[in-house]
């Protein structure tokens, strides 16, 4: 059972407001392309998908690896932007035994119910000493994130997330050891004042987990810097690669 119900609404948001411009997208790009070395006949998975933009991104970066996406969530796969969407979890992927060469996990892992399940299974679908990405805001780590500044209140339910830590104690269980971890810089928006307009609390898991009260200080707070503010929101989160 993820953190919140990705119902008809939570996707809606999502699909409307969480896809990142690709001109924001230059550190990612370059970081999972020097982890995965994409080439003809690499097949990648993107695990727990949501509406498919990386899987998107993945496959305009690099038209010769094999994306396959697959997402538990109905309401998100109807929105998906790209095709096919498998149904799946991280304790139950559609592929065979090592036939991927990287799994890519964004946002994906404080979701997951039993860490130690998907690492094994994670473990099974991939080639031997290929990669797991995982993309994601762990638990600490919220000063490089604009969000957690103007919903401070958020960052107890950040905290609530794996860990870095965590997340390898996990892996580790079914032979999984770090690689790399590194931060990663993306632009989430092109201005304050962007980003105060297209949020949706929906879209984000963090601001449906505090108080009214809290989201409504949050938005005073957002919609105060967006007069002030100026240049563009770039946030800072972090890339776990396992082998
Ligand atoms: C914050 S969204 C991220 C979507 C997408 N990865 C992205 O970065 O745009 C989290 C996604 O994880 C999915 N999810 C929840 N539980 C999952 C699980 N056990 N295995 C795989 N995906 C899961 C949700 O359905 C949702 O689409």
């Amino acid at each position: 059972m993820a953190l919140i119900a990705y119902d008809d609404a939570d996707a809606a948001a999502f699909a409307q407001t969480r896809h990142l411009r690709d001109d924001g997208l230059a550190g990612w790009r370059a970081a999972v392309g020097r982890h995965v070395r994409p080439a003809p006949g690499k097949r990648l998975l993107d695990l727990g998908c949501g509406t498919g933009s990386w899987t998107r991104a993945f496959r305009s970066w690099w038209p010769a690896l094999d994306v396959l996406a697959v997402e538990p969530a109905a309401a998100m796969r109807e929105r998906a932007v790209i095709a096919p969407v498998l149904p799946g979890a991280a304790d139950d992927i559609p592929a065979a035994h090592a036939s991927l060469d990287a799994v890519w996990l964004s946002t994906v892992v404080h979701h997951i119910p039993d860490l130690e399940a998907a690492a094994r299974e994670i473990r099974r679908v991939l080639k031997p000493g290929a990669p797991v990405l995982i993309r994601s805001a762990f638990a600490g780590r919220h000063e490089a994130i604009h969000l957690f500044r103007w919903f401070p209140e958020a960052v107890a339910v950040l905290d609530g997330y794996p860990s870095v830590a965590g997340v390898e104690a996990a892996f580790a269980t079914a032979g999984f050891g770090t690689a790399a971890c590194e931060p990663v810089a993306q632009v989430s928006a092109r201005s304050v004042a962007e980003a105060a307009a297209t949020l949706r609390r929906a879209a984000h898991t963090p601001l449906q987990l505090i108080s009214d009260e809290a989201y409504a200080a949050g938005v005073a707070r957002l919609t105060e810097a967006a007069r002030t503010g100026s240049g563009p929101v770039v946030d800072t989160l972090d890339l776990l690669v396992l082998r």
